[in-house]
């Protein structure tokens, strides 16, 4: 599924843009790094493309239809936000099997993701439990779970070491879908890989 943003602007306080007029398109399949300062709007950006956030002005496409009208849940999007809120009474296992059963699914299972994101032996755990970086992947895992056909990952490498974030680009990477990745810190895991493409979004001053 290919994104297009043009001339997005938001603003959270009448007259001081966080987007001024950005512009943005993301082919089909195409993974694409998004790499910017604290405070450059990256956050909201990735909010106003699920439909989290109403724009102030400007068009999203997403396979060139436009999506304005449409509510986050029909966009066919899978966001893992920056600070993703998790259901803490529920267990890890439960988190990430959500969006599965809240859609009436009963029986897919979801070991696969809990085994390639060594989540095993907190499976069973209450997230209220949960360390930041097993937070990270069950928020990963329910961002992917559901398949999506546009992925949007906010700062998905935060608080986990080497090999859990090479874990998570090749997850990424064998999913194959469409993906926007925003980060205001191009790690080694990012800049190894040439098949992504990397653009960057200035600081907010430079609106
Ligand atoms: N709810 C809000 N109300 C008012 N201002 C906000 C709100 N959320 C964000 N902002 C401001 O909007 C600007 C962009 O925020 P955003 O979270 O999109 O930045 P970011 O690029 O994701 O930063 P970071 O790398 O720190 O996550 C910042 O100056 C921030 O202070
Ligand atoms: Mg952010």
């Amino acid at each position: 599924m290919s994104l297009v943003v043009e001339n997005l602007s938001y603003e959270y306080v009448q007259g001081e843009s966080v987007l001024s007029d950005y512009s943005l398109k993301i082919d089909e399949g195409e993974l694409v790094v998004l790499v910017g300062p604290s405070g450059c709007g990256k956050s909201t950006l990735l909010h106003c493309v699920a439909g989290l956030c109403e724009p102030k002005s400007g068009t999203i496409y997403i396979d060139g239809k436009e999506v304005s009208q449409k509510k986050p849940y029909e966009r066919g999007i899978g966001i893992m936000m920056q600070d993703q809120p998790l259901y803490e009474h529920l267990t890890v296992e439960k988190n990430i099997a959500f969006p599965l059963r809240a859609r009436g699914d009963k029986k897919t299972d979801v070991s696969k993701f809990i085994d390639v994101l060594q989540l095993g032996d907190v499976a069973k755990q209450k997230v209220s439990k949960c360390s930041g970086g097993e937070r990270r992947r069950v928020a990963f895992a329910r961002a992917v779970v559901l398949k999506p056909r546009l992925l949007l990952l906010d700062e998905p490498f935060v608080s986990l070491n080497d090999e859990l974030r090479e874990i998570i680009m090749e997850r990424i990477q064998d999913i194959g879908t469409t993906t926007l990745l925003v980060t205001h810190n191009l790690d080694s895991t990012l800049t190894t890989s040439k098949t992504i493409k990397k653009i960057t979004l200035g600081s907010k001053t430079q609106g």
